[in-house]
């Protein structure tokens, strides 16, 4: 009937009022559709009015998408709201309270990744660990990275190694500091966090024929084709144009040379090589205990990478650049430092860090400001769960926003400001720590999903942090009017300036 009708109006009708007819149509078929369970569901959270067709909520999120988010919820869902991003309903959780229903209340429920099709090509099918779905194959991989690199004996293991790689960096400053010269810290740290992981992670390879600049610029890449608000996430159907994904297949072909190569070498290393075991090394003895293959293991190594490099780099530019902008905070960590290492040492070692209680509120602070990674990494609901009274229905992608929660001037004094004093024994946030216990304050994450390196990023932060501070004295370089802290949203988030800034030898130690 309907089709006889069509044909009828089709002969009749102008192509404008044909097209019109053609949308009322379309419109009374979506009415008439019965929604689904879960869509009844997600239609009683709060949620901002200014949905496009198709579109969705999408051109709400600026290029920041951290604050656009956290402007959203606070006139539309301090707590929970749903956003829908393309055609893919996302939960933003933005307080402590919420979070700690999602992280801790319901983990297991929230505990799994939604699908990326980007993700999925770089990582062998999601099977490294930050993509894997939750299940036995992300509980073993896991086990693997926890147990054989993250392990604080293993963390203590790899000091002669972050030693070495802290000479290097203090050598190039004090050579920019004897001609005057001004550093590009910024760049010093993304290489030296690259480096740390590399020598963790490939042993003694990471300088041959340049590859650690090698890694550094597929990071790049990577963090270009995984960062920011990905299109074929949000309209899943696009991902079948291959629009992203072709990018995505060229780039992990380089991937597979690069890694094949080296598990090549480290497989045919002989018994007598004395070189240290290092994590490839690790990782082809338990091969066939975790029943891994070739291209699990490559997902593995990548993920180290990407999660460990600018992470760490982003940490350190942060912290630095705040202590130049607040010079209180500066002299009372270079007071700290230089009173607790010893006059005249080559080096800050890491028997004189436990007692540096400033660096360690310095790094906390910093990190409650700026959040590496402001979202974590998406969460994905296995089961219905219920937060802040509402249900979230089985298969929601879920943000939380650490950064708004870092942030909350309702949980935080001064929240805006610099104040590393607040976690120090006397301060107001003293018992306040990062390991996923406090939720106004998850810049590692909470729960099954927390990052699981940070000993190998605390041993990291502190040791070129205090080594710096206590060899120089930083000053702008001439002109400079003073740090932008402009951001730039990608895989993380960073300043967009690089910090240049001048070292002055200090004399007095
Ligand atoms: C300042 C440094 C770092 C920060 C701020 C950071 C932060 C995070 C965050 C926010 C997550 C996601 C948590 C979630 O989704 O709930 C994460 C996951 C992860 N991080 Fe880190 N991370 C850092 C350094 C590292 C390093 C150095 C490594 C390894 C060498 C690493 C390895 C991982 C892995 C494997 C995951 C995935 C965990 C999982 O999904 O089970 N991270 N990290």
């Amino acid at each position: 009937m309907a089709q006889v009708l069509l044909a009828h109006l089709y002969e009749q009708a102008s192509p404008q009022s044909l097209a019109l007819i053609l949308l009322l149509f379309l419109i009374a078929v979506h009415l008439a559709m019965p929604r689904s369970r879960a869509e009844k569901l997600l239609s009683k959270l709060p949620s901002p009015p200014f949905k496009l067709p198709i579109m969705g909520h999408l051109h709400l999120i600026g290029s920041l998408p951290h604050r656009s988010l956290c402007d959203l919820a606070r006139n539309h869902g301090p707590d929970v709201m749903l956003l829908r991003l393309g055609t893919v309903p996302t939960l933003v959780v933005s307080s402590p309270r919420a979070a700690k229903a999602v992280l801790r209340t319901h983990d297991h429920h929230f505990a799994s990744r939604p699908h990326s099709a980007v993700a999925n090509i770089l990582f062998n099918g999601s099977t490294d660990v930050a993509f894997a779905p939750y299940g036995d194959y992300w509980r073993q991989t896991r086990k693997v990275v926890t147990t054989h690199l993250l392990t604080s004996r293993k963390v203590r293991s790899n000091r002669a190694a972050r030693e070495q790689e802290v000479r290097l960096v203090l050598a190039r400053v004090r050579a920019a500091a004897a001609a005057r010269m001004a550093v590009d810290l910024s760049e010093v740290f993304s290489f030296f966090a690259n480096d740390i992981v590399c020598q963790a992670v490939v042993g003694r390879f990471p300088r041959e024929e340049g590859r650690n600049k090698l890694f550094r610029e597929m990071l790049e890449t990577n963090a270009k084709l995984l960062g920011g608000f990905n299109l074929d996430d949000y309209f899943p159907s696009l991902a079948r144009l291959n629009l992203v994904s072709a990018k995505a297949v060229k780039h992990k072909k380089r991937w597979d040379d690069l890694l094949d190569d080296l598990i090549d070498k480290h497989a045919s290393k002989t018994a007598n090589d004395e070189e240290e075991e290092d994590f490839i090394d690790v990782l082809l003895s338990v091969q066939q205990e975790y029943n891994l293959t070739r291209e699990n293991i490559k997902a593995i190594l990548m993920d180290m990478f990407e999660a460990g490099t600018d992470t760490t780099y982003i940490a350190l530019d942060y912290a630095m650049a705040e202590l130049m902008r607040k010079p209180q905070a500066m002299t009372k960590l270079q007071a700290e430092v230089r009173r607790c290492a010893a006059k005249g040492k080559e080096m800050v070692t890491e028997e004189d860090l436990s007692s540096m209680s400033y660096l360690k509120a310095v790094m906390k602070e910093s990190m409650r400001l700026h959040a590496p990674g402001p979202l974590l990494i998406p969460h994905f609901s296995t089961a219905d769960c219920d937060v802040e009274g509402y249900t979230i229905p089985s298969g929601t992608r879920v943000v939380l926003n650490v950064w708004a929660m870092g942030r909350d001037p309702t949980c935080w004094e001064n929240a805006e400001d610099f104040m590393p004093e607040r976690f120090l024994e006397e301060g107001m946030d003293a018992a306040s720590d990062f390991q996923g216990n406090d939720f106004r304050f998850l810049p590692f994450g909470s729960g099954r999903r927390i990052c699981p390196a940070i000993n190998f990023t605390t041993a990291t932060f502190e040791i070129i942090l205090a080594n710096l501070i206590y060899h120089f004295n930083w000053e702008l370089p001439p002109g400079s009017t003073g740090i932008n802290m402009t951001e730039s949203f990608g895989m993380d988030v960073h300043r967009k300036e690089n910090l240049l800034l001048m070292p002055c030898l200090a004399q007095d130690v």
